[in-house]
């Protein structure tokens, strides 16, 4: 061809252009993946395997903690357990899950259990489909709701335990070994409990969001329950540690006031509704916020929970006009929180946990994907990757990166707690002990037979130490409440990408 060799010039040329956009592209992108991965410690979009293996791990303690009929059942040890409970009284109370390593069944952190997972699972539900642990969530945070509508089977009744916590405790054998008496307790107009109704209206309003997609008919059925439990709450104010003095030794709750705005949150979101919003911006907000103060997030107190939250409008809007000056309280409080937690902050304090480290995660969270770069604190301003190198410290410091180089997730790595305080777990399958003839299996020097996979133990003492001994139930007994929280903060960490803006 006659324009051969212009073309094939031109065609050089080209060719040569290409290669300097692309070894230009190639710098940029090496850079760009280079800080990003300084500074995450992993790519935008990728996976990280450490933190989806925790997380797998992590979703296991759920299936361990389950009572009633086992359905798929995926723990070799675990059978069909307490399916009579709730019988006395006509109702089906045989799902929902044991809150630690005895065989209690307690409302109050029960609900708080599923309203953390509900919350994992809305903003973090892309991170756990991407290693498979979204049905599982989702499985295990039914199990519960299932339990708690049944629990509420008036509008003015709501059942908030099963078991005699004194019977329960002189016994130490399997749940499916179990024959004690299994006494309902409930709360009702004469004995009211505000925060452990409340705490359940939050649980169901937010899984409601949760199943909207997949199950429009149950979502609509938890939501039910959840305003009108909301109402129930409302109408009878009144602490159920006050009403029920016996609760006091277990799970004491110091006041009903953040179950009111953290249920009338979760409500909003569920409805749209802003007479839910009125409620946080309104007397009770003012009375209960505590705006400006922060404090520990934790099952007793929902506060800084509250207070992330409803921070999710100050960053993302609101499809309404509401009273906006006072929820940039909110925003503010969150922000207090977190120049609390932020370890080279001016107003760093001491203590942190797993709770809130995910609560952190779920504020940078929000900081990146409403593009807010900054946060101020006092003298010193933090970007979103401070508080996720954070919240990353924390689950690494579960994980394995602390003094006892252990793990104090059970099952995950090489060295992890071997006499978790939890009788399922320290007595062999095939051996069925009654109630008394069990406490050789508490007592005995071997390691517990099973593993309690997913189990968080409570953890090392301020100096670090962790005693690996069943009797310390301190430091050796887990909790289903402490593993949605690690269920959040892992879900958060296992993938780095933006969180929705809204929850639907
Ligand atoms: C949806 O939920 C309803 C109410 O709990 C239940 O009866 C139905 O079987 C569910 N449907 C599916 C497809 O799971
Ligand atoms: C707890 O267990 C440890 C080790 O198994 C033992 O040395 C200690 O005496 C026990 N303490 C009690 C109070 O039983």
């Amino acid at each position: 061809m006659k324009m051969g060799k212009m073309g094939e010039r031109v065609k050089s040329q080209g060719y040569f252009g290409w290669f300097i956009v692309m070894v230009v592209l190639g710098v940029v992108a090496f850079a760009v993946v280079f800080t990003y991965k300084k500074k995450y410690g992993y790519l935008p979009g990728t996976v990280s395997s450490k933190y989806g293996d925790a997380l797998t791990v992590a979703m296991q303690f759920f299936d361990i903690q389950k009572s009633g009929k086992l359905v798929h059942n995926k723990i070799p040890w675990r059978g069909d357990s307490a399916l009579n409970d709730g019988k006395s009284a006509h109702v089906d109370l045989s799902k929902g899950m044991y809150d630690a390593g005895d065989h209690m069944k307690f409302g109050f952190p029960m609900a708080f259990t599923a309203t953390v997972l509900s919350w994992a699972i809305l903003e973090y539900s892309v991170h756990m489909n991407a290693v498979n642990q979204l049905q599982p969530a989702k499985d295990s945070l039914k199990w519960i709701t299932d339990y708690l509508m049944n629990a509420h089977p008036k509008h003015d009744v709501l059942y908030i335990q099963v078991g005699d916590p004194v019977a329960d405790h002189k016994c130490w054998n399997r749940p499916e070994d179990m024959t004690e008496k299994r006494p309902l307790t409930m709360v009702n107009p004469s004995k009211p409990g505000s925060d452990v109704a409340a705490e359940t209206a939050a649980a169901l309003a937010s899984a409601s969001l949760v199943f909207k997609s997949s199950n429009a008919t149950y979502s609509s059925l938890l939501l039910r329950h959840a305003q009108d439990l909301f109402v129930f709450a409302d109408e009878y104010r009144g602490s159920y540690s006050k009403s029920i003095p016996e609760v006091r030794a277990y799970y004491d709750s110091t006041g009903y006031g953040d179950e009111i705005l953290w249920a009338a949150s979760w409500l909003y979101y569920a409805t749209k509704d802003s007479t839910y919003l009125d409620v946080v911006t309104g007397k009770d907000g003012q009375k209960y916020a505590n705006w400006g103060t922060p404090t520990w997030f934790s099952w007793d107190d929902k506060l800084p929970g509250t207070h992330v939250l409803l921070s999710r409008i100050s960053f993302f809007g609101l499809d309404d006009d509401a009273d906006i000056d006072n929820l940039n309280e909110y925003r503010r409080t969150a922000e207090a929180i977190m120049c609390n937690l932020l370890p080279d902050s001016p107003t760093a304090t001491g203590s942190r946990t797993e709770a809130s480290a995910f609560l952190a995660l779920v504020f940078s969270d929000y900081m990146l994907t409403s593009e807010t770069q900054k946060l101020e604190c006092d003298t010193e301003s933090f970007s979103p990757s401070d508080l996720r190198k954070f919240a990353k410290s924390q689950a690494d410091y579960v994980l394995g990166d602390n003094p006892m180089k252990m793990s104090y997730l059970v099952g995950y790595g090489s060295k992890y707690p071997q006499y978790v305080h939890h009788r399922g777990a320290s007595i062999p399958a095939d051996a069925k002990p009654s109630c008394k003839n069990g406490f050789k299996w508490l007592k005995s020097h071997k390691p517990n037979p099973n593993v309690a996979t997913g189990a968080l133990v409570g953890g090392p003492s301020k100096y670090d130490k962790y005693i690996d001994s069943r009797n310390n139930t301190m430091q050796g007994e887990p909790s289903t409440y402490n593993s949605a929280v690690l269920v959040g903060l892992l879900s958060g960490l296992v993938t780095y990408s933006s969180v929705p803006k809204f929850f639907l």
